[in-house]
Parts: C-alpha cells; sequence; structure tokens
C-alpha cells in the first residue's frame, strides 16, 4: 500500500514508520515538526538503507495539504498528528481545538477531495477519563477530563460521521494505553522537548542526570503500592498495530474501534524498579501531592484487537525499560545535541 503518516517524525509515527517499511509498503511522511526532529528522518534512513519520501506540512494549512495528496495516489493515511500535553491543553484549549481538531477536518476534507478513503487514527485511552470498571473496554462510556482528551474525543466522532456520510470510507480508531520504550537500535525514542509530561522519559532524564529526581504524584491512591496504575505498552508492539489495523481495513472492508494495551496495570513504583533493574542507575524520587484530574488505575482490556486483528503485546516491562534506556544512553541529549547537522537546519527552515 502506499501509506501517508501524518505526524510521522513524532515518537509514535517513526516507529510506525519502521514497520511499516519492512512489511514493503511505501511510506511518505508528512509533519510540522511542530513536536519533532528532522534529525529522525536520517535516522529512519540509516535503519531502513532508503531515502524517506517527507513533506514538510502544517494540517491547519488546507492547500500544502491539498498539494501533498496531488503528489501521489496513497491507498491510506494513518493520522498521528496532535499536540498530546494534557497540562498544556488546559493551558491553551484553543491552540489544541484549532491543532488537533482543525487540522483533522482539514485532513478529512483533503481525503475525501482525493478520494482516499482509508484512515487509521490515533486516539487515546484519555477518552474513558474516570473509568467506572477495569480492565476497560471498549464500550465502556466517554468521558474527557481535559481539553486534549476532547479534541480526541471530537476528532473520533467527526471520523464517525465522515464514515456514516460516505459508506465507502473506512476508519480504524486506535485508543492508544502508555507508549514507551522504543526501537532496539537506540537509534530512534522518546525525546519530549523541555520537561517530560509522561513517566518513562521523566526517570530516563533522571538516569542520565538532566533531573535530580523524579516527582510521583501521589503515594496514597488505592492501588498495590499507593502509586498510579497505568498499562504500559512497548512502542513497537504499538506500531505494529498500525500496520495490522491497515491490513484489516483492506481485507474486512469495516470500521474498527480498537485498545492498544497489554492489559496489566503496572504501579510507577514498579516502573521505576524496572527501570532500575535494565540500567543499573538507581532512580532518586520523591513523593508528592496527587495531581487534578489524575487517577488511581488504568488499564486495557486488549482482547478486541486480539479477536479483530490477530494482535497482543508481545513485550513486558522489563523489555520496555531496556529498549527506553538504550535510546536514552545513547542519546542522552535526545535528537537535539550531538548530531544537529546543516541538512537538519535546512529541513526545518525548508
Ligand atoms: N504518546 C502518548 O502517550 C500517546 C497516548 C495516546 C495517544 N497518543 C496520540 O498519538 C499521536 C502520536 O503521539 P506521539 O507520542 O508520537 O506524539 P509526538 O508529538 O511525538 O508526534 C506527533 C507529531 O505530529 C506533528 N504534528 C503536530 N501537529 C501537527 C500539525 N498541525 N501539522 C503537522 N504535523 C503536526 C508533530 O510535529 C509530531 O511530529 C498523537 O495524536 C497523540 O495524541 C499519544
Amino acid at each position: 500500500m502506499r501509506i501517508l503518516l501524518c505526524g510521522g517524525t513524532g515518537y509514535i509515527g517513526c516507529h510506525a514508520y519502521l514497520v511499516l517499511a519492512a512489511r514493503g509498503h511505501e511510506v511518505t511522511i508528512a509533519d510540522n515538526f511542530s513536536n519533532s526532529s528532522p534529525q529522525v528522518l536520517h535516522r529512519l534512513e540509516t535503519l531502513t538503507e532508503s531515502s524517506v519520501n517527507f513533506h514538510r506540512v502544517d494540517m491547519r494549512d488546507r492547500l500544502a495539504l491539498a498539494k501533498l495528496f496531488s503528489t501521489r495516489r496513497f491507498d491510506a493515511v494513518v493520522h498521528f498528528a496532535a499536540l498530546k500535553a494534557v497540562g498544556e491543553s488546559c493551558e491553551r484549549p484553543l491552540d489544541y481545538f484549532d491543532n488537533n481538531i482543525s487540522g483533522t477536518i482539514n485532513l478529512l476534507q483533503a481525503m475525501r477531495e482525493a478520494e482516499v478513503r482509508n484512515l487509521v487514527f490515533s486516539s487515546s485511552a484519555t477518552v474513558y477519563g474516570d473509568p467506572e470498571r477495569l480492565p476497560i473496554r471498549e464500550d465502556a462510556r466517554l468521558q474527557v477530563t481535559n481539553p486534549y482528551g476532547r479534541t480526541k474525543l471530537v476528532m473520533e466522532e467527526l471520523i464517525g460521521d465522515v464514515c456514516r456520510a460516505d459508506p465507502a470510507f473506512r476508519s480504524a480508531n486506535l485508543r492508544y494505553f502508555n507508549p514507551v520504550g522504543a526501537h532496539e537500535s537506540g537509534m530512534v525514542g522518546e525525546d519530549p522537548g523541555g520537561i517530560p509530561n509522561n513517566l518513562m522519559p521523566y526517570i530516563c532524564q533522571v538516569a542520565v542526570g538532566l533531573r535530580d529526581k523524579l516527582s510521583v504524584f501521589g503515594g496514597d491512591w488505592p492501588t498495590v503500592d499507593g502509586t498510579g496504575v497505568r498499562d504500559y505498552i512497548h512502542v513497537m508492539d504499538l506500531a505494529r498495530a498500525h500496520a495490522d489495523a491497515l491490513d484489516y481495513l483492506a481485507r474486512e472492508d469495516r470500521n474498527l474501534t480498537v485498545n492498544l494495551g497489554t492489559g496489566k496495570g503496572v504501579s510507577v513504583l514498579e516502573l521505576v524498579r524496572g527501570f532500575e533493574k535494565a540500567s543499573g542507575r538507581n532512580i532518586p524520587y520523591e513523593i508528592v501531592d496527587r495531581r487534578n484530574g489524575d487517577v488511581a488505575e488504568v488499564y486495557a482490556d486488549p482482547s478486541l484487537a486480539q479477536r479483530l486483528l490477530g494482535w497482543r503485546a508481545e513485550f513486558d516491562v522489563d523489555a520496555m525499560c531496556r529498549d527506553a534506556w538504550r535510546w536514552q544512553s545513547l542519546n542522552p541529549q535526545g535528537y537535539a545535541s550531538l548530531f544537529s547537522t546543516e541538512s537538519d537546519r535546512a529541513l526545518a527552515t525548508a
């Protein structure tokens, strides 16, 4: 298939690129580098030993999107392009609505004009809010607790309306739980700008000495050890699910909404201990107050993805920690410092 990855230089997108390229698909990336580095393109070229077809496009730019769709006939689109920081979304909700929702409307319009009718969408477990029942099934009540979550829910609904209006349009909503880890090469991984919002990159930065200690938000949750429990999933397992979802859309000709998690809850302290074991480093931490809007436990029932896609997570917490540590120890400053080159700067300003 000829596949367009919107937001494909981001954390999950670049791992999906590797899986899709390995399966023989012809993959194009579009991104505006608002939360990624041009370095990713060089890394992908090194890993795949072939050039990457890349277009610098902002999803909010309708003309640029139309031009992109005129460059080649795509069979399917995977839509990763979104802003994703919960805290930032509370401070700048309009930016999130504009980037995520307007960007998605533009993409759907460009797809309609180009008659591209297969879409895989990066949704999130955030659409379940504070779950009533665990593990969470796809038919659980949907509710959101912040503007970022609202954009994901609205995007799912917009895509659902497009499917209803055009019976030939096919979509797969993939509700990710907590992606962590990195490609086994250690050449691509999660590189958050500024202070990490997620636990694993924070632990990684403590491990390499970029941060003094980890703040653990709440030690009195009703969980195994008082710290919050989440469903961490290796990013390569997640990446593989995108290829499986694209196959499903082509094979079954039906829409799909599935959870992507391991089904296993892991506490903050369990993850810290797993990381200490993988890295041999001590991770100092301090228990601080709970954060507003946090919940005690979130983990998936991933059985629908197994039944429909034949997909299940294969990597355990040890593998997640091992690969996260390999990425961070090989790239202590992420993509930024060591490898920045003139060609990166040229790409970034092109
Ligand atoms: N990482 C997570 O914990 C997580 C969990 C659930 C869902 N998701 C969703 O998965 C998707 C990918 O997440 P990620 O972790 O790879 O994030 P990321 O920020 O690393 O990747 C997103 C990419 O989209 C690009 N982008 C953003 N807005 C754009 C725009 N207007 N035009 C063009 N490109 C744009 C960014 O530059 C970045 O490269 C997002 O939609 C996110 O909401 C992520």
